[in-house]
């Protein structure tokens, strides 16, 4: 039998009861000699909160443990760490400022609330020296935040790209693998608990948009504002999309982008793109996550694991909750912002090739009305691809695609501006970046 080495009992309150929460509170019971072990802490969960406590959960909470009102947990007198996993920016702002003021350190998963209001929580959080973890927040199970902080401490970030939403990866897989719909793939998706409790965050981008803003902040200790970054999500990437990609020989994924764009400014966007099927991420499948990063000293790396669901993101969680245990009583040694001088880069002024492709009606010129708009702009292309029957060489073509070399977005957005304007355009464009590594 192993002996437990405990030398330390913490009590912890729990806001939010639902896939993360049960799942921490699963590891708290079943591995506790493990963790008791490992860090020298016995861990009790004296009061959780959540919506309905007639709900029928997974495990069982001690006698008189549950209530709706978080307020209870916070200002439990034995509650000395707080864990918010309940979501969103409203009452979970009230959550977390309430624990940081009364001195509190706070673990959370909950990225909306750090992107969008993250000012007001660090600026508490250093006001009362009472440090907050986060790093649920990104990528579920994969350790990107402490592999920033911590391992890679010595290294400026030259480079920075990943599939940090779980959500729309798996949706992408579902549909092209499976051949679902999207409702029945995104279905799947909430159902395993990857979702977010307002699925649309995953699907328009904005779930990953917040941890790329997380990972800024992280990378060049700065508070990315949320409007100045760019996001858009899979909301129009259609089957045939896929089918076309995978055949150029790339891979749709929804990607996020952090690098610098010029001594101060640093490119944070999030968007479907063209992942060479030969780069790793394009082989990044379901719910898995994946960020390739680039160090000044340490060269290429690339962290890889699930990004999403209970076991994954309870993992990220308890592991926060060991730090906060080791910093108990010392001055905050959570993340602060530490550099002013950093902004993100405009949109347009950010570089990659793209993939273009729209409908045409077949007419003498048409190829040169469209190349000559681009060429005017400065941008050329390197392929173009047109469907043709081998069998009909004489059949109208009237559907075209094209990868441009690297170009600026905002010379490229007016480039399609004046295509959309042409008469043998028949279609809005569709649009892909089309991502080097
Ligand atoms: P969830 O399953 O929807 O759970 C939310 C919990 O909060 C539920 O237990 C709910 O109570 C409770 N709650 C909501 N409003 C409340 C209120 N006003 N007072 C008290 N309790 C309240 O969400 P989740 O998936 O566990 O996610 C929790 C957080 O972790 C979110 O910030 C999410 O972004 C983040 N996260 C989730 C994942 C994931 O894979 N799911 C991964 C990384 C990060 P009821 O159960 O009674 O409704
Ligand atoms: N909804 C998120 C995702 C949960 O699918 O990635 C993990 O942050």
């Amino acid at each position: 039998m192993t002996a437990v080495m405990a030398n330390q009992k913490i009590k912890i309150g729990l806001v939010g009861f639902g896939t993360v929460g049960v799942g921490v509170c699963k590891i708290l019971q079943e591995q506790a000699t493990l963790l008791a072990n490992r860090s020298g802490a016995e861990f009790e969960v004296v009061k959780v909160a959540m919506r309905d406590t007639t709900k029928k959960r997974d495990i069982e909470l001690p006698a008189g443990a549950a209530t709706t009102d978080w307020q209870e947990v916070v200002n439990h007198p034995e509650v000395e760490l707080v864990i918010e996993l309940m979501g969103g920016t409203g009452i979970a702002f009230d959550v977390v400022s309430a624990a940081l003021k009364a001195g509190k350190p706070v673990i959370t998963g909950n990225k909306a609330l750090l992107a969008e209001r993250g000012e007001e929580v660090f600026a508490l959080s250093a006001e009362n020296n009472t440090p907050i973890y986060f790093e649920a927040s990104v990528a579920g199970g994969i350790p990107i935040i402490k592999t920033i902080r911590e391992a890679f401490v010595g290294n400026n970030v030259a480079n920075l790209a990943g599939i940090i939403n779980g959500t729309c990866n798996y949706i992408l897989e579902r549909m092209t693998e499976a051949g679902l719909s999207y409702d029945v793939a995104l279905k799947e998706a909430m159902d395993l608990g990857y979702a977010e409790a307002d699925p649309t965050l995953d699907i328009n981008g904005w779930d990953a948009g917040h941890k790329a803003i997380l990972l800024g902040a992280m990378s060049y200790g700065f508070l990315p504002a949320p409007q100045d970054t760019y996001v858009t999500g899979i909301e129009n990437v259609k089957l045939e999309d896929i089918t076309l990609a995978d055949k150029l020989g790339y891979a749709i994924k929804l990607i996020s982008v952090v690098k610098p764009a010029s001594e101060q400014t640093v490119e944070i966007r999030t968007q479907a793109s063209f992942v060479p099927k030969s780069h790793l991420l394009a082989k990044v499948d379901g719910v898995f996550n994946a960020v390739a990063l680039s160090g000044d000293a340490v060269g290429d790396s690339f962290i890889y694991g699930r990004g999403a669901g209970e076991g994954p993101t309870a993992t990220a969680v308890v592991a926060d909750l060991i730090d906060a245990v080791k910093n108990l009583g010392t001055a905050n040694k959570g993340f602060l912002p530490y550099d002013t001088s950093y902004s993100v880069a405009p949109i347009d002024d950010t570089e990659t090739a793209y993939f273009i492709s729209i409908d045409v009606q077949d007419e003498p010129g048409v190829m040169a009305k469209i190349t000559s708009l681009f060429s005017d702009r400065g941008i050329s292309f390197s392929g173009t691809h047109s469907h043709l029957d081998p069998n009909a060489p004489d059949a109208a073509m009237n559907h075209v695609s094209f990868i441009t070399h690297v170009a600026k977005y905002g010379v490229l957005k007016a480039a399609l501006a004046d295509l959309a304007d042409l008469d043998c355009v028949t279609s809005e464009p569709t649009l892909y970046r089309v991502e080097s590594f």
